[in-house]
């Protein structure tokens, strides 16, 4: 049998996850696991990026991610999931990657630029934010993957990890790092409570592992159809996020009921997300309970993430060793 592709993603710590990481990414790792090999890692060198000033939150962030990736049904059976700066191999990469890669693709790199001007209040004019795609090329290529399953605001960091490892393989005259594929997940855009696209800092999210009557809350707030200002005005479901929700967590047969109720005012927008919060609530249970088992139980937690570090680092070791000797910079075996 061939050997199964390998498959890479990673996500910054923090904290818990909504609605948009659930559609946007988890069930897409969920999927994966069965049919790659995959490894996922929380990158809380990343978010020290962009966070160091207030790192306090981070490590908590990691758990609490480690912690929803498992309730949705990441299987540390079916991947290796790890946390970023337990593998100190990344680093090491991460350090020779920087001696090779010019400092204009870099500059020009979209991300960099956009953040610079749209996060106040943070520095970001450091040497450690700049080099933030070289950290996740070495990420990705350490392990040798063929696919990064990621959003389409990555695919820049995607681009630059296959220029860097080509530039590798070119000048030390190897062909140790396959040139990953980025994986596009094409997601419908989850709106939040709000309707502007789902965003911890808009503080307009769902989280997946939130209490029920907190989803109950923020689900009787959320913005529907604004001309529909009276319960009897007819509305239009398509530019109501509430009824985003609905074709994703109500039956199809529901669906056609909510759309024919909005328009012709026959159901009126309480009793719609009343419907919908039974649904998400019914979807989101599993996830909930499984996510409390966990946290009574953080001995295991531990245990399986201490297990994925060293399998991380297993595989780190063995390329660090082929990097080492392609560049020279150790004696010859
Ligand atoms: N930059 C990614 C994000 O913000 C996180 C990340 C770090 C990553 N290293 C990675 C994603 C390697 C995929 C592969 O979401």
């Amino acid at each position: 049998m061939a050997e199964r592709k390998r498959i890479l993603s990673g996500m910054r710590s923090t904290g818990r996850l909504h609605l948009g990481n659930l559609h946007g990414a988890l069930e897409n790792f969920v999927q994966l696991q069965h049919q790659y090999e995959c490894f996922f890692f929380v990158a809380d060198w990343h978010a020290l990026t962009t966070d160091y000033a207030t790192p306090q939150a981070i490590r908590a962030n990691t758990w609490d991610m480690v912690l929803d990736w498992l309730a949705v049904g990441l299987d540390p059976e079916h991947c290796t999931i790890f946390i970023q700066s337990e593998v100190k191999e990344h680093a090491e990469l991460f350090l020779l990657l920087s001696m090779i890669t010019p400092l204009p693709w870099l500059e020009r790199n979209p991300t960099y630029k956009e953040q610079q001007t749209q996060i106040d209040g943070k520095d970001l004019a450091t040497y450690g934010f700049l080099g933030y795609p070289v950290l996740q090329a070495a990420d990705i290529i350490i392990y040798r993957a063929n696919g990064v399953p990621v959003g389409k605001d990555q695919l820049p960091h995607v681009e630059l990890t296959r220029e860097i490892a080509r530039r590798f393989n070119f000048m030390y005259q190897t062909e140790l790092f396959p040139i990953p594929d980025a994986l596009l997940t094409e997601v419908p855009v989850l709106p939040g409570l709000d309707g502007r696209k789902m965003s911890k800092s808009y503080g307009n999210c769902i989280y997946i592992t939130e209490a029920e009557d907190v989803i109950a809350d923020k689900i009787s707030k959320m913005m529907t159809d604004p001309a529909r200002i009276k319960r009897d005005i007819p509305g239009n479901p398509e530019v109501s996020p509430v009824f985003a929700y609905h074709k994703l967590y109500s039956s199809p047969p529901e669906v056609a009921e909510i759309a024919e109720g909005c328009r012709t005012a026959k159901i009126g927008c309480v009793e719609c997300k009343k419907r919908l919060t039974k649904n998400v609530i019914a979807r989101l249970a599993p996830y909930r309970q499984k996510r409390l088992e966990l946290e009574a139980d953080m001995k295991k937690v531990r245990g399986i993430i201490e297990e994925g570090n060293e399998r991380a680092r297993r595989e780190c070791i063995a390329t660090m060793e082929l990097v080492r000797q392609a560049i020279g910079i150790v004696d010859r075996k």
